[in-house]
């Protein structure tokens, strides 16, 4: 048994809609700084060391600050009406790695540093991994602190309400510098590892992927007077987009999603000024989803033409494809079997991460814990306590091997001087 159960049994509630069952954590709201303030707390009890860096995001530290270190964590943000487990799964796991290797009596020898990184899903400032993008530069932080969401707050005066200075943001090269190594533990999102049999995966990659905003601006009249052929109506060229992006995706073996829009001014009786919409387009590879979003922005164009709309489109994020650092990955599946707990599939996934992000400055790999019906970003997602526990103890095993020494005495990762152990290595 680990402590997983008595942790995931504090978080679960944290931010739970009781009619949906969903999750409304939204970075920088109450149910994120309670959800923030659980590990903070839980942390502590721990004695682990625990500080935010300039963006926000939670370092508990488990040994001094220092070079080399072995990075694990996830996120607590959720998506709208999300999930329980996503991101909130890779969190909880870490505390529970960290008790299971103190209750077998490890000592690191080198520094282990659990990480939650704030916005991973854009859901509140519309750029994903939000937090670990401004931390390695990937963003400018001018451009994030005018980020506004729905509402019209920007991130800084949120940030700043919160008792955050929003003048902090930017990247951490130093922090960034001080880590070997960023292992992040995440509910699997799809349904690969359910037909293998296997409770615990790692990934090889991510799909590249992005999020565009499109603006349709057109005429606001009366939907009871206004001549159909009179009208300059935004909501009809944003249909022909969505079903555009629908066979775009099929035609390209890709996946395209148009899951918010908003209508101004939002009348049932009157035909809308503007829609605004977000494409989030993915593919396994970068033709593949260039292909998909010019078909779409060229649909989106033409329609819009015909119906007298003003058409801007935006794009508000992207990630190029993510390779996950081979020699890692190697070394967790060699791990994952010493330890009993492989064969662990490796699996691309079309979902981005942190750690994805994080791929671009040091070594990063995941590990996926099994979801039965394969659902996320939705009330519905699921994983069994029995792999949530698997997936404890599998993180625990590569943090024990990373941030241990190995028969020769020597760091194991990435300290270890070209194999010279090769026995153990
Ligand atoms: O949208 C994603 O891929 C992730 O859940 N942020
Ligand atoms: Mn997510
Ligand atoms: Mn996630």
């Amino acid at each position: 048994m680990t402590t997983f159960a008595g942790l995931w049994r504090e978080l679960e509630p944290l931010g739970r809609d009781g009619a949906t069952g969903g999750y409304r954590r939204f970075s920088w709201t109450d149910a994120d700084a309670r959800c923030r303030a659980w590990f903070a707390g839980r942390a502590a009890d721990r004695g682990l060391r625990v500080e935010a860096d300039g963006n926000g995001n939670l370092w508990a530290w488990w040994g001094p600050r220092g070079p080399g270190a072995v990075a694990t964590g996830s996120h607590l943000d959720s998506v709208p009406n999300g999930g329980a487990y996503d991101g909130a799964l890779g969190v909880a796991a870490a505390l529970a790695a960290v008790d299971l290797l103190r209750e077998k009596n490890f000592h690191p020898e080198r520094p282990v540093v659990l990480a939650v990184f704030t916005e991973e899903e854009g859901a509140r400032w519309g750029v994903p991994c939000l937090g670990s993008r401004l931390l390695t530069g990937a963003i400018a932080p001018e451009a994030a602190r005018g980020l506004r969401d729905d509402d019209g707050v920007t991130l800084a005066e949120a940030m700043a309400a919160a008792g955050c200075d929003p003048a902090l943001i930017g990247p951490a090269d130093d922090l960034l510098g001080s880590i070997a190594a960023f292992v992040e533990l995440h509910v699997e999102q799809g349904r690969a590892l359910a037909p293998l049999g296997a409770a615990v995966g790692v990934a090889a990659g991510i799909w590249p992927h992005g999020r565009w905003r499109l603006s349709l601006h057109g005429r606001a009249d009366h939907a009871g007077t206004a001549g159909i052929a009179d009208r300059c109506d935004p909501m009809l060229p944003l249909a022909r987009t969505v079903l555009a992006a629908r066979e775009a995706a099929e035609r390209n073996g890709a996946l395209a999603t148009v899951g918010k829009v908003t209508v101004q001014p939002g009348g049932a009786n009157a035909v809308p000024e503007t829609v605004t919409a977000w494409l989030d387009a993915r593919a396994a590879d970068e033709p593949a989803l260039a292909e998909t979003v010019a078909a779409v922005r060229s649909v989106a164009a033409k329609a819009s033409a015909e119906h007298g709309v003003a058409l801007g489109v935006r794009r508000e994020s992207y990630t190029p494809p993510v390779r996950f650092d081979e020699r890692l990955r190697e070394r967790i599946a060699g791990v994952l079997a010493a330890a009993g707990l492989g064969p662990a599939p490796a699996l691309p996934t079309g979902a981005g991460h942190d750690a994805g992000v994080l791929a671009a400055r040091l070594p990063a790999a995941m590990l996926f814990v099994r979801n039965p019906a394969g659902v996320s970003h939705s009330p519905a997602e699921r994983a069994e306590l029995a792999d949530c526990e698997a997936g404890v103890r599998a993180l625990a095993a590569v943090l024990e091997d990373l941030a241990g020494l190995c028969a020769g005495g020597t760091p194991n990762w990435p300290g270890c001087p070209a194999r010279a152990c090769a026995a153990t290595c």
